[in-house]
């Protein structure tokens, strides 16, 4: 009769093979997903099996209860050491004996796949760079005599298929210890490579390593730098942390990093100092927060905007500063930890996303990679809001980027009563329509200004100023309710009817809150802080407006609101004041961090590399400085919510 049939779920991959064919012999040859660190030698347990008994009518099998062969002294003595779980084989002791069904258990995946929070969200599937390989390596031998290195690497090719495999001196440094203690059985730690690199020894442990290295995906943001500590064989993050960017001090804002680094001979090399430094603090502390070495991290991802990417290596950016804006290189970098002084495992990988163009950094690209608008069937316009709006409208069939200079509006900077996001700056908006008097949240409350226990709610905050999506709301509100024109003039307390209105010098302002009996701030709208955020928000709509142009579309299915800031920003209210081009509410989503995402991806599938190179390469790059139409666009855009575009979904 003919030999046994296999099948593997999930994969339903299926195939015959000789009785007494270990499973995991089998589920390599039909390119099954199923782990293995020990190379089959039952010490690991990472290919662990659950294999099904009785009828199997949707794969037209009937699984006997001998398909499998007799548990062996190996599995015995794994099981009485550290236990199998209830119904479960080791893959690589168990043998085939009849026609069987077998489970892959999640975790027994190598590519497993990494849950995200969020529903919508694309999973993450682990391919990390790093990986753990146990071996056995033949003793040294007078009458053959080779280096310890070498019989490590013969090892590991005849193993595990792993050829050309290097090491860095600190390696050679610690090896024939660990080999000795280990009596010649080791685990080592491989950094596959990549099309530049061979495969490199990261880290060696004699015997069997239980244990598991790190990595690192790190958002370098203007303002903070913030990191995620990942393990690289769950995918699991075990720590989050951020800190400020210390380039602050040089300047709040990027344009103001390049002014410094072009007034001061030593600037730019003090600033890659700067955030070299404050790198290291926040690897340091996180490192702390994950009870974990620093030396077990061996990879890491940067995304950042361009100026931040050439100050982190060092880069004058003066050419960044002026146009044609060329950057020293738009390529993915693969760098050593050491090459940027980075504290963490001396020879740990170092990767950075490619950047788009001279103002679309590897932040968008990480945007791109989360977000993945070349595999949307809708069109999807992603935008991710700071200083400068990163912009990317697309689908399957092409996807176009730009950035439009927003500049630090919504942010709250330059409204006179404006502040960042911060416990007590207010958020949330509503104007009464009868009485036209706005009530309002603060950051860090959940009661509205108009309701009881308001005051005891901000006792400990007060109420500090407005944040940009509170500002967003209130000037929506303020159209809404025909206290600000569509122009964007604020109407006389008669005219709008509102008391909150009064003249202020030629102009009109709204009264929002008045804390100056408690010692606190006036808070108040002028006609100036219209005027910013109209200045604001026509540079992100012309921006969007600008990308449908040159994809010959007038509307988009789908809006993606990037970034801290698009988290917190109530879509309706950006519609209102024409920030975003006018789309069905539920179509309209956030995408949270979408940059850090991305890193996320990056470090832990080494897949994704190749594809976000792929993807940023196809990327139509649209200048929007050198576009005639970018400015017609925005002079029709600083009306609110806009001097000819209808919003016919908004009006409905
Ligand atoms: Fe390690 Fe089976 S492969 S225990």
């Amino acid at each position: 009769s003919s030999d046994p049939l296999v099948i593997f779920t999930p994969s339903g991959k299926r195939g015959r093979f000789p009785k007494g064919t270990p499973v995991l012999t089998a589920a390599r040859q039909l390119g099954v997903d199923l782990d293995s660190v020990c190379g089959g030698r039952g010490i690991c347990s990472k290919c662990q099996v659950s294999p099904g008994y009785g009828q199997f009518s949707k794969h037209g099998v009937t699984v006997a209860p001998d398909a499998l062969s007799e548990w062996n002294a190996v599995e015995e003595r794994y099981d009485e050491k550290r236990g199998l779980k209830e119904g479960r084989r080791l893959g690589c002791q168990a043998t085939v004996q009849g026609d069987v069904v077998i489970d892959v258990p999640p975790e027994s995946q190598v590519h497993k796949q990494v849950v995200r929070k969020r529903a919508e969200a694309r999973d993450i599937v682990l391919n990390p760079s790093v990986k753990l390989f146990y071996v056995e390596v033949t003793e040294p031998d007078m009458h053959e005599p080779s280096g310890d290195l070498e019989r490590l690497r013969t090892a590991l090719a005849e193993q595990w298929e792993l050829k050309k495999v290097t090491a860095d001196l600190h390696i050679l440094q610690m090896m024939q210890p660990v080999l000795r203690k280990g009596a010649w059985k080791v685990t080592v730690a491989v950094h596959l490579g990549d099309q530049e690199n061979p495969p490199r020894i990261m880290n060696i442990w004699p015997g069997y390593y239980d244990g598991t290295v790190y990595g690192l995906a790190v958002d370098l943001g203007s303002t903070t730098i913030a990191a995620h500590l990942c393990d690289l064989q769950t995918g699991k993050v075990v720590a989050s942390s951020g800190v400020m960017n210390p380039q602050i001090r040089f300047g709040e804002d990027l344009m103001s990093r390049v002014s410094y680094s072009m007034m001061n001979p030593e600037g730019a090399q003090e600033m890659t100092r700067a955030v070299r430094d404050g790198m290291n603090a926040l690897f340091t502390q996180i490192a702390e927060e994950g009870a974990v070495e620093q030396s077990l991290i061996v990879d890491a991802v940067f995304v950042c905007n361009p100026v931040m990417h050439h100050l982190l290596l060092g880069i004058d950016p003066f050419e960044l500063g002026q146009a044609p804006f060329a950057l020293a290189t738009s390529g993915a970098l693969r760098l050593r930890a050491e090459d940027l002084d980075l504290k963490i495992h001396p020879s740990a990988r170092v990767y950075l996303l490619p950047c788009i163009a001279g103002h679309v950094g590897a932040d968008a690209a990480a945007v791109a990679l989360s977000e993945a608008p070349e595999k949307s069937d809708d069109l999807m316009l992603v935008v991710d809001v700071g200083t400068n709006a990163e912009i990317l409208l697309g689908n399957k069939e092409k996807v176009l980027a730009c950035s439009s200079p927003t500049g630090p509006a919504f942010e709250g900077a330059q409204i006179s009563s404006g502040q960042r996001a911060a416990p007590g700056a207010i958020e949330r908006v509503e104007i009464d329509p009868e009485t036209k008097v706005a009530r309002f949240k603060v950051i860090g409350s959940d009661i509205w200004s108009d309701d009881e226990g308001f005051a005891e709610a901000v006792a400990s905050t007060g109420v500090t100023g407005i944040c940009g999506s509170g500002i967003i709301e209130m000037v929506a509100e303020m159209r809404i309710h025909g206290i600000v024109d569509a122009p964007g003039l604020i109407g006389s307390a008669e005219q709008t009817g509102s008391p909150s209105v009064f003249a202020d010098g030629r102009t009109n302002s709204y009264l929002v809150y008045d804390g100056t009996d408690k010692g606190g701030p006036k808070i108040t709208v002028t006609n100036r802080d219209i005027r910013e955020i109209q200045m604001a928000k026509a540079a992100l709509y012309s921006g969007a407006r600008l990308l449908m142009d040159k994809f010959g579309v007038d509307k988009v299915d789908r809006v993606v609101l990037a970034g801290a800031f698009g988290a917190h920003i109530s879509p309706r209210h950006a519609m209102v004041l024409g920030m975003i081009p006018d789309a069905p509410l539920d179509k309209v989503t956030s995408a949270g961090n979408a940059a850090g995402t991305g890193a996320r991806i990056a470090l832990l599938n080494t897949d994704a590399r190749a594809e976000i190179e792929a993807t940023v390469r196809a990327i139509h790059k649209i200048e929007t400085a050198v576009e005639p139409r970018f400015q017609e666009h925005f002079v029709n855009a600083s009306a609110i919510p806009n001097a000819v575009e209808p919003f016919p979904i908004l009006n409905s």
